[in-house]
């Protein structure tokens, strides 16, 4: 049976303080439909934490710096309460918009440091933006813990340190990012690719785990750097936005792959702007 979809907070209230009532736990599984097996995966984590599940669908305009994203960005609500009827969740929050940003909306939440490179640099106005969205989620649905994809690395780093600064009394969890066969992460984004366009973003990953390797063998990045960005753009990619060594705690760049570190990469294919990152 697919689970009640709940569009207004004032009865997302009301089952909630039940729950507590009763002594239970509550996830939030906060994302913006177009489900796929890394959400479903999420969905498996809250439910082995937690006693109840809320997994929320808001396409947030906030955060999509192109209009032209917003617009084609899949929406299948329909699609994605089947998907998510075999795991029983609780509610699915689907707030009308004027539950999250109602008239006369003024406020913003703007993170800085883990938020000022990589997705904060080539998109102006992105992180302010889930910030925003994620505080209202986390309030609005009062959980104890929410679960999010390291897929999204520095998002997760951005609301980690969001839900710190504000007191916001929930843990942030970070759960395994889940790949196709080829290595291709799960993106709601992969929908908008050809077949031969998911083939050739398919070699993205060998090349990251490949590079991750030279590094963790003692490899200097700089010198490392050049031959992956040619094998990615060899592999059919039209354009490298970075490729970068940070710091896996708080994002610095980095030379040498000292722990904990990560390699992280946005590519364009067919107009699909792609992200991926990995431990090193
Ligand atoms: O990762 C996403 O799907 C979105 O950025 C999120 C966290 C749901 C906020 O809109």
């Amino acid at each position: 049976m697919t689970a009640p979809i709940i569009r207004q907070l004032a009865e997302l209230r009301a089952k909630h303080s039940d729950w507590i009532r009763a002594g239970e736990r509550v996830a939030v599984v906060p994302t913006m439909g177009a489900l796929h097996a890394g959400h479903l995966s999420l969905v498996d984590a809250a439910k082995a934490a937690c006693d109840r599940v809320i997994v929320t669908i808001f396409v947030n305009p906030k955060q999509f710096n192109n209009p032209e994203d917003l617009a084609n960005y899949p929406r299948t609500e329909h699609e994605d309460a089947i998907k998510l009827a075999p795991y029983d969740v609780d509610v699915i929050y689907v707030p009308d918009p004027e539950q999250i940003y109602p008239d006369g909306f003024a406020s913003t939440v703007s993170v800085t440091g883990v938020a000022d490179q990589m997705e904060g640099a080539s998109r102006p106005g992105h992180f302010d933006g889930v910030a925003t969205v994620v505080a209202k989620l986390f309030l609005q649905t009062g959980a104890h813990q929410a679960f999010f994809g390291e897929k999204d690395y520095q998002q997760l780093l951005v609301v980690r340190r969001m839900a710190r600064d504000l007191d916001i009394p929930i843990e942030v969890v970070g759960c395994p990012t889940v790949r196709e066969a080829s290595g291709l992460a799960m993106s709601s984004r992969n929908m908008r690719l050809s077949a031969e366009g998911v083939s050739k973003a398919g070699a993205l990953y060998p090349i990251l785990t490949s590079l991750a390797g030279e590094l963790s063998a003692g490899g200097a990045f700089a010198d490392l750097k050049q031959q992956s960005e040619v094998a990615i753009l060899a592999a059919g990619f039209d354009e490298l936005e970075y490729l970068s060594l940070c710091s896996a705690e708080d994002l610095s760049a980095t030379e040498l792959a000292r722990e904990p570190a990560r390699l992280f990469v946005a590519a364009w294919i067919e107009g699909v702007r792609l992200i991926d990152n990995i431990a090193v």
